[in-house]
């Protein structure tokens, strides 16, 4: 039956958000269509390009000339599908609405649901499949994307984030050329340190911040992806994305259901890649995309740069100490804290045996949190669960439990001796629970969990999985992991987790609908951050952007940057520090100590504000400016970096985009050094910021000059 709350005519279902619309073409005995994706205002869908009436799930073995969403082998040896529309059924829940497609083989009884749901205040969409058979064997499921996309046009650019180890989420911006073009990843555990499974289309040529069509997406999926993008024809480019299907076929029992990961996306008919990133953050604040969203986060210190492996009770307490003399909020005791027989110093022990290592603390972790509440702070605490060291006493008692070809001599990475666990396996995944739950047990004033996770899936081999599905372990690793984060969050809602991996290895909305934040990269150079933090902002949100200020020179870089440039940098993100507060000049601790306190009042409009990207570093050799907006854009903060002098030039004025044409507003310097600000107060229409912009011409004085202004509505 086709369910017609959602029909506007016979045949045709509409699934809105506040701007936009999809239409699907579903008759019962055809195989369903996706009609258009576009302004809900449009009229007459067919006289529009956003009418394009392909598949909504084309399956390979009829038609064969196109990317397919799915390939199976049947029980039969027959490789084919044909799908047909079984029923509809449309599901509320609060504001959303999800309509299911219900679709059969014509021949075989093989079934495809599609999903498809609406987040109206944001204006996102959200697609997924389940598939699932009744045939007498197994089938094997050879492919099996999340979606299938069609962006007509002929113009198309794409917009993606790429980069290694401290190198991470960099934004690329090119035409989509006839043939293919794809966003991968087959590492098997990080899932970001190469493409990010997120992209953006302008359907008109170059991309524009704050106008033109684009359509954004992002996969929600912490494991391989694969998003091909493949332009056939002048006009049109189709756009699958998944799982990565390579080493991953699927023996699918009979009644077992599989599931794919879920592609969010969203249409902007005119707002440029500014209005897609704010419908992405939109849709992660209000609909749970990132955890813990309703929830400020803190001002942290993390321990890792100031004393690396070398922890011990002293500096341990020093840094809690001199952080909350600073005004700090939380301190996170990074590696090097764990392993008795086999205490951690570096990175080739101890991965696996979470237990304090004495000599290093000997009051243990209880000495900690009773320091930590003697100086008024949250403490937190990090761990690498799903990793282990040969050198460890799991080592010595489950050797099986990691991931291996026990008739190969393994490749292991960090220290020469870190392997992966096999997460595939129901007695490692309670193992990994327990890491967390063992100390939430003995220790629950733990308010903060650093979850890292440093290598990839070396070895492709698992001793729990059977010989014929082997090549599961990459999808079984992940509902693995998920499983137990799932199980973490039931048990431990308010504890705050930060996803990292080598950095900024696990930034995928796959990840953050566990944890409350992510780490960027290792690379804490400010002058680097910028590019960073401009690149990962485009997708997810700022309240999750740990940022944090390191010590100089930057122990990655070697680069000298003043205090308030690296202040102002972090303060765009979750800010925070990463260094030994002892290691600050007198000046240097009072600046920190008043950026802390300015941080505390503007924390709510840079975690939760509307992002208006002003100058991009990308193309300004590092000059940038941003603005986060409230969302009744009475209250906005502006920020502008730059890192280098433009010598025998003057700049441009700073445009500020986003706040009311019709209104005016206060403007004035906040985190000034010194007694005196830079810029003298005024007062300046929305109209003037927006349009003409406002001049800092000393920004350009120095190297690293930077600015943060605060604008309030005059009432
Ligand atoms: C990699 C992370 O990215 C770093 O921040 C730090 O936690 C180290 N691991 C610790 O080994």
């Amino acid at each position: 039956m086709i369910d017609v709350s959602l029909a506007k005519d016979a045949n045709n279902v509409v699934l809105e958000t506040k701007n936009n619309k999809l239409v699907f073409e579903v008759e019962q005995g055809q195989t369903a269509k996706l009609l258009y994706l576009g302004l809900k205002s449009e009229m007459n869908i067919q006289a529009s390009p956003n009418y394009t009436k392909t598949e909504i799930y084309p399956a390979f073995g009829i038609q064969n000339n196109m990317q397919h969403a799915i390939q199976v082998t049947h029980v039969d040896g027959n490789m084919s599908l044909e799908l047909i529309v079984e029923k509809t059924e449309v599901l509320k829940d609060g504001d959303t609405e999800t309509l299911i497609i219900y679709s059969k083989d014509k021949v075989y009884p093989f079934y495809v649901k599609s999903f498809y749901k609406s987040y109206p205040k944001a204006d996102v969409f959200e697609t997924w499949t389940e598939i699932q058979h009744a045939e007498k064997g197994n089938v094997v499921v050879y492919k099996a994307f999340s979606a299938y996309l069609n962006v007509p046009s002929g113009k198309q650019q794409l917009l993606k984030l790429y980069g290694p180890f401290i190198h991470e989420s960099y934004v690329y911006e090119f035409p989509l050329n006839y043939g293919i073009t794809q966003l991968t990843n087959k590492e098997g555990v990080r899932n970001t340190q190469s493409d990010n499974p997120a992209f953006m289309i302008s359907y008109d040529g170059a991309f524009n911040e704050n106008a033109g069509q684009v359509l954004g997406g992002a996969l929600a999926y912490t494991g391989n992806f694969k998003i091909i993008f493949d332009r056939r024809s002048n006009a049109t480019v189709d756009v699958v994305a998944g799982y990565n299907e390579e080493a991953s076929h699927y023996i699918l029992n009979a009644r077992e259901v599989f599931s794919t990961p879920k592609l969010l996306y969203s249409y902007t008919a005119d707002g440029g890649k500014g209005q897609i990133t704010r419908n992405f953050h939109k849709w992660a604040l209000n609909y749970n995309g990132i955890y813990g969203a309703k929830k400020a986060n803190d001002i942290l210190l993390n321990s890792w740069e100031g004393v690396y492996f070398g922890v011990n009770q002293e500096n341990m307490s020093a840094m809690m100490k001199d952080f909350s003399d600073l005004g700090g909020e939380l301190f996170v005791m990074d590696d090097g804290w764990f392993g008795d027989k086999y205490p951690r110093n570096d990175g080739s022990s101890s991965l696996g045996d979470w237990v304090t290592a004495k000599s290093k603390l000997p009051q243990g972790i209880d000495g900690l949190i009773k320091e930590s509440k003697k100086y008024n702070i949250k403490f937190g605490i990090w761990i690498e669960p799903e990793m282990i060291n040969t050198k460890s006493e799991l080592f010595e008692k489950h050797p099986e439990w990691v991931i291996q070809q026990s008739n190969r001599e393994t490749v292991k990475g960090r220290g020469k001796t870190q392997m992966t666990l096999d997460l595939s396996n129901p007695k490692v995944q309670d193992f990994v629970f327990k890491v967390v739950d063992d100390l939430m047990t003995n220790y629950p004033q733990i308010a903060y969990i650093k979850w890292d996770a440093n290598h990839y899936m070396s070895n492709y081999g698992s001793t729990y999985l059977p010989a014929n599905k082997q090549s599961h372990l990459y999808l079984e690793y992940h509902r693995g992991f998920e499983s137990v984060l799932k199980r973490i969050r039931l048990k431990y809602p308010d504890l705050v987790m930060q996803s990292c991996a080598s950095g900024g290895g696990r930034i995928t909305y796959g990840h953050l609908r566990y944890f409350d934040e992510y780490w960027t990269s290792d690379n804490t150079d400010a002058f680097h951050r910028i590019f960073i933090q401009n690149g990962i902002s485009h997708f997810y949100p700022v309240k999750g952007m740990a940022a944090h200020v390191s010590a100089t020179e930057n122990h990655q870089t070697k680069r000298v940057i003043p205090i308030k440039f690296r202040f102002d940098v972090a303060m765009s993100g979750r800010l925070g520090m990463e260094m030994k507060p002892s290691d600050l000049t007198q000046e240097e601790k009072e600046f920190a100590k008043s950026a802390i306190a300015t941080y505390r009042n503007i924390r709510e409009l840079v975690q939760y504000g509307n992002l208006y990207r002003g100058l991009s570093p990308d193309v300004n050799n590092g000059l940038t400016s941003l603005s986060y907006i409230a969302d009744d854009k009475s209250d906005a903060v502006f920020f502008a970096y730059n890192p280098r002098k433009l010598h025998g030039e003057t700049l441009a004025p700073f445009k500020i985009h986003g706040l009311n044409l019709n209104k005016s507003y206060k403007v004035y310097e906040i985190n000034y050094k010194g007694t005196k600000p830079n810029y003298a107060e005024q007062v300046v229409s929305g109209e003037v910021l927006s349009r003409v912009g406002i001049y800092l011409p000393f920004l350009n004085n120095s190297e690293y000059s930077s600015i943060i202004l605060k604008i309030e509505e005059v009432k």
